[in-house]
């Protein structure tokens, strides 16, 4: 009997020219990684899974302010005390991470196509977009600008899925879909408050 433990090795082979059938795994492994690697920038350009979107620098008081501007200029009314926002068909939309809220929030049009700028004002946040799944990275110091076309009608949530410190799991904000043509506040607009 042979005793192998940690200070007494096994006598290996490895040493020894693999086998024809190793080669043959290692060749098929190989082969396998060729294939995934090739996979990625494929599935990117045909999986239509990966966005491909204009990053460019941005100082994040800048956005801050431009998605202010934005806010007042489109504002229609008031969602759970931030701005609900309706751009025109084809604006450029601006959508805040900050702790712990996203500003302003948003109602677009079916149909349409925007492009959306999606930056943080502090530190990362996740864009999750329920119950749509679609994931993106809200990075400070970056404007992310995306052309969308929201294409189903209805009521979305923005929830952060990026920790971003205590208030993290109330960094939820909404994206309300109406259909084209709509011109008012589809919720959340308070009585008598001003709509255009
Ligand atoms: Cu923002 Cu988590």
């Amino acid at each position: 009997m042979e005793l192998i433990s940690g200070l007494v090795p096994a006598r290996g082979v490895w040493w020894r020219p693999a086998n024809r059938q190793e080669r043959l795994w290692i060749a098929i492994a190989f082969v396998w990684c060729l294939v995934l690697f090739a996979m990625m920038p494929f599935w990117h350009l045909k999986g239509g899974q990966n966005p491909t979107g204009i990053r460019s620098r941005v100082d994040p008081a800048a956005f801050a302010e431009r998605t202010l501007r934005f806010a007042e200029e489109y504002g229609i009314g008031d969602d759970h005390g931030v701005p609900l926002v309706a751009p025109p068909p084809g604006a450029e939309v601006y959508l805040l991470g900050q702790m712990w809220r996203w500003y302003p929030a948003l109602q677009l049009e079916e149909g349409v196509t925007y492009t959306l700028h999606l930056s943080a004002l502090d530190v990362n946040h996740g864009f999750s977009l329920y119950p749509a799944n679609l994931n993106l990275q809200v990075v400070p110091g970056y404007d992310y600008g995306l052309r969308i076309t929201p294409n189903k009608a209805g009521e979305y949530r923005v929830v952060c899925n990026e920790f971003c410190g205590v208030g993290h799991h109330n960094m939820l904000g909404r994206i309300v879909v109406v259909p084209a043509g709509t011109k008012v506040a589809a919720a959340a607009t308070a009585p008598g408050e001003e709509t255009r």
